[in-house]
């Protein structure tokens, strides 16, 4: 056991205790001079980069604002993007990628600049941004849209008492208003004790009946 816990560690420990997210490392090289990742970079002040990463200067936890995953031979996005679901700006181009399953930025809120090959399209489609427009081989995803907003086309229905939240492009998830929770927010108050007691007194109950019905049977017959 004692063995055990210093190779656990590392795998408990969020990536910035660990020295950085290993998706900035996922890519060869630093930030490729062009990109528009190493552009808008170098627009904010007090921003650092490693690897393909630019992030927030000194920042604990650590804010990625920028990732470059141009030129990677990448046929599908890797397994640890998550990790930088705050990014800003993202590079995708050049890269010989499928088509995205939909759901790929789920939680990606931040991001307002994204270019992918001209093979794939923004994802979310291209009225989940304000801006779609090419550049060279590649398309220029810019600005969010919030698919929350009813006036607009990609307007969604979140059961009564939720609210809509933009989760990231053309996605949404629905909170619920407090007191509701649970599925479609239907259920109301903190945790639903009272019915969870009730539900087992009422078992307790009948068996018990049941039992002293079967046993008072038993004793009547000789
Ligand atoms: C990046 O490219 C620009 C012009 O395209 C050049 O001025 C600059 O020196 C380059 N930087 C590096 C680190 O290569
Ligand atoms: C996922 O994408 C497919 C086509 O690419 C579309 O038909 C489907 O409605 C999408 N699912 C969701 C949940 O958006
Ligand atoms: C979209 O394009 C318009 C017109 O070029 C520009 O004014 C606007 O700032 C752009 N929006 C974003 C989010 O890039
Ligand atoms: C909602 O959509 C309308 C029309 O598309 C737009 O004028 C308005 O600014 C949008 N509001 C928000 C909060 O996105």
């Amino acid at each position: 056991m004692g063995a055990v816990l210093p190779l656990l560690l590392p795998l408990l420990l969020p990536p910035w205790a660990a020295g950085g997210a290993a998706v900035c490392g996922r890519c060869p090289g630093p930030v490729r001079n062009g990109s528009i990742v190493a552009q808008y970079c170098a627009s904010q002040a007090g921003t650092e980069s490693e690897g393909r990463c630019c992030r927030e200067r000194g920042a604990r936890p650590e804010r990625l604002l920028g990732l470059d995953l141009s030129d990677c031979s990448l046929h599908s996005l890797p397994p640890g993007l998550a990790e930088a679901a705050a990014i800003v700006i993202l590079d995708l181009t050049e890269n010989p990628l499928t088509p995205l399953p939909n759901g790929s930025f789920l939680g990606f809120t931040h991001l307002q600049h994204l270019m992918v090959p001209l093979a794939l399209e923004c994802p979310g489609g291209s009225n989940a941004w304000e801006n779609v427009t090419m550049h060279g081989k590649s398309w220029l995803c810019q600005g969010q849209r919030n698919p929350c907003n009813s006036s607009g086309e990609l307007a969604w229905l979140c059961p009564e008492n939720a609210a809509c939240a933009p989760d990231g492009p053309g996605l949404v998830q629905c909170l619920c208003d407090s007191p509701f929770h649970g599925y479609k927010c239907l259920r109301e108050g903190t945790f639903p004790m009272l019915l969870f007691c009730g539900i087992l007194g009422a078992i307790t109950l009948s068996l018990s009946l049941l039992l002293w019905g079967t046993q008072r049977r038993k004793a009547k017959t000789p």
